[in-house]
This record gives C-alpha cells, sequence and structure tokens, in this order.
C-alpha cells in the first residue's frame, strides 16, 4: 500500500482542475489530506474528489504549507510565484503553465517518452504545452525506429485550451451568432463562433506565435533532439474540447504506412484510428473525456520521398494536462521520488 500524500491542488475550480479531481479519485492516487486552492472568488465553494469533498480556500503561500505534492493548474503568473515554494519544505510541484518548461532545472516529462527525466526533479516538474503533447506521443516511436529529421505540424486548437472563461466565449458567441445578435468577444482578439484564426498566443519578432515557438523547443527537449528541424502553425478552432493536429514527418528512409502504423499502435497511451473508409479516424469529438491520444490518416507524403503525413488528436484538458500531470506524479511515487 502506498504511503498517503498531502495534496493541493492550485486552480481546483478551472477546467484542468475539475478533471484532475476527477482523475485523482478514478486512478486511486493515494491521497492524504487534500487542499483546494484557487483565488478569492471562488474560497468557500465545495468540490468534490470522488467520495470525498472539500471547501476551496483562498491561495496564500500559507495555505500550502507542508504540502507533500502541489499540483498548479491557474496561470503563469501564479505559476511564478508559487513553482518554487513547495521545494523549500521538501514538497514537490507539478506544474501547468508555460513558465518554468525550458527551464533547465525543470524535467518537462509526458510519462510514455521521456519517464527517467523525473528522476533529474529538483523540487518542480512540468507538463507540455496541450499541442506539444500529442505531437511527441507520435513523434517518439516514428524518431526511435525510423529516425525523424524534420518535421511541419499545423494545429486545430479548442477553445477549452484557454480555460473556461473562451469555453463560456464560445457558447456565448454561438448563441449570439444564431440569433442574428450583436457579439463582443473578451477572451480573443476575434469571435471564435463559426470562425478559426491563426493567432494562439503572442506574435514574436519572426512572424511566429509564442506557442508556435513551445512546440518547438518543447518537443526539441522532450525528445532529447536538439537539432530536430521543426515548425508548426498554430490554429484556434471553434472546437470546445480536443486539439487535432495534422503532422508531416520526413524520416531517415522511405517507411510504408502500415510499417508506421504498427510503430504507433506499439506506443503506450497512443490508439490508430485509421480506417477511412469506414470515416474511423480521430477527431475531437471522440477523444474529449478520453485518456489516449488518437492518431490515423497515416499515409505517405507525396512531396517527399521519406515523407509520411498523420492526423493526431487528444482530450487537452486529460492528457494535454491533467492526466500528463496525475501521471508524472504517480512516476515519482513509483520511483521513491516523492
Ligand atoms: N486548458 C488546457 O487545455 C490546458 C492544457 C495545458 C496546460 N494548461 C494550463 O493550465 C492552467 C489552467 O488552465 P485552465 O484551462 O484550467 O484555466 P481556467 O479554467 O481559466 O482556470 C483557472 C484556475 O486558476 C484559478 N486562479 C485564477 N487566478 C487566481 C489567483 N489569483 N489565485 C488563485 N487561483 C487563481 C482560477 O480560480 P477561480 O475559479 O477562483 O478564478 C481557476 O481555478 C494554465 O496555466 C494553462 O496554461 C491548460
Amino acid at each position: 500500500m502506498a504511503r498517503a500524500i498531502d495534496v493541493a491542488v492550485v486552480g481546483a475550480t478551472g477546467l484542468v482542475g475539475e478533471v484532475l479531481l476527477d482523475l485523482l479519485a478514478a486512478r486511486r492516487f493515494p491521497l492524504g489530506r487534500l487542499r483546494l486552492l484557487a483565488s478569492a472568488r471562488s474560497a468557500g465553494r465545495r468540490l468534490r474528489c470522488g467520495a470525498l469533498e472539500e471547501t476551496v480556500q483562498e491561495l496564500t503561500p500559507r495555505a500550502l504549507e507542508g504540502a507533500g505534492l502541489v499540483f498548479i493548474s491557474a496561470s503563469d503568473a501564479i505559476s511564478r510565484e508559487y513553482g518554487r515554494l513547495a521545494a523549500r519544505w521538501g514538497g514537490v510541484t507539478i506544474d501547468d503553465s508555460g513558465v518554468w518548461r525550458m527551464d533547465p532545472e525543470v524535467p518537462l516529462v509526458v510519462p510514455e517518452v521521456n519517464a527517467a527525466d523525473v528522476e533529474l526533479h529538483r523540487g518542480l516538474l512540468s507538463i507540455p504545452n496541450c499541442s506539444t503533447t500529442p505531437v511527441v506521443m507520435c513523434l517518439a516511436p516514428l524518431h526511435r525506429r525510423f529516425g525523424v529529421r524534420r518535421v511541419v505540424a499545423a494545429t486545430y486548437q479548442s477553445v477549452s485550451g484557454t480555460g473556461r472563461a473562451a469555453a463560456e466565449e464560445l457558447r456565448a458567441g454561438c448563441r449570439a451568432e444564431l440569433a442574428g445578435e450583436p457579439f463582443e468577444p473578451r477572451v480573443y482578439p476575434h469571435p471564435i463562433a463559426f470562425n478559426l484564426f491563426p493567432e494562439i498566443g503572442s506574435f514574436q519578432p519572426d512572424g511566429y506565435t509564442s506557442e508556435e515557438w513551445k512546440m518547438v523547443r518543447e518537443t526539441r527537449k522532450i525528445l532529447h533532439a536538439e537539432e530536430l528541424a521543426i515548425a508548426t502553425t498554430c490554429v484556434r478552432v471553434p472546437v470546445a474540447v480536443g486539439h487535432s493536429a495534422a503532422v508531416h514527418v520526413e524520416l531517415d528512409r522511405p517507411v510504408e504506412p502500415a510499417e508506421a502504423r504498427r510503430a504507433l499502435a506499439d506506443m503506450p497511451g497512443l490508439v490508430v484510428v485509421d480506417e477511412p473508409g469506414r470515416h474511423a479516424y480521430p477527431h475531437p469529438r471522440l477523444a474529449a473525456g478520453q485518456d489516449p491520444v488518437f492518431v490515423g490518416r497515416v499515409r505517405k507524403d507525396l512531396s517527399h520521398p521519406n515523407g509520411l503525413v498523420f492526423w493526431v488528436v487528444l482530450d487537452n484538458l486529460r492528457k494535454g494536462a491533467a492526466l500528463d500531470a496525475l501521471q508524472i506524479a504517480e512516476e515519482l511515487l513509483r520511483r521513491g521520488k516523492l
């Protein structure tokens, strides 16, 4: 029987926090005390984690004191302020934000790909961006077997990737559009209902966005492939839950789609759905609420003899965030590092 761990969830009332509470119960994480933290706005709310019901407290440094394991799913500012706090008393923090991912002292982990990196932690670990995870889950087995030289990916990212306010903006925008009423977006620069736009994060001087650079840098770090050539375009789409990506890879040699499908199917956490003739391929409604990453439409890239193309989808709130964070915690427990 595993030792019970005192867990604190920062951002417990958010979209990711909500899923994390479900997963902590469903995966029977050995919980000791459970602290639920959010902004002052949510203090006093009662939330469930399986059979447990706890009151949300306002996040303060004091509220975290002594916690053995802290999950942070709030905002960059909160992660910056609280990320290194638990390490002071020997606790471990697993952070979901973009703040710590490229810090050389912070392991950036997708357990199916680079579980051993958790050994290097100094009290703080991070999950990748929710569009990086599905792509590295596919690149890892292809890279091991065939050598990946170059990657070009275009993402189609759901509004839940931006948080609860964006999910509400999509619903309100759809209602207004259907009623023929004007709608002023607050979260996004344009209406997202019945629309899409190639802007996620902030534009950089080179014309790429911060989100696109996250995918480039994080993919290289997780795969330990600093030289990997990779370019991306990240697009926000009017989907509630589930991020998709069209990925073109250039390998060391020509690879038949059937061979690639076998390599992908052998990867833990990855499910191949690839019978296009039966309309069977991954899509956000298939992936929402599910743990695995789904891949399909595997085919030759007509533009390069060593090229392959595939389509990958995941639930951004689960494997793209809460599940990956929890799997990191489980890996730490297994290795006696928590
Ligand atoms: N959504 C995704 O698919 C996804 C994927 C990977 C990583 N992430 C990262 O996960 C984090 C959370 O994302 P989300 O989608 O769950 O966002 P969200 O739905 O907007 O939830 C934000 C959470 O942070 C809390 N919070 C906000 N300001 C706070 C403050 N000053 N003090 C304490 N708590 C505060 C909110 O509490 P209140 O309810 O009290 O406001 C809420 O619990 C972000 O860093 C995001 O980048 C998200």
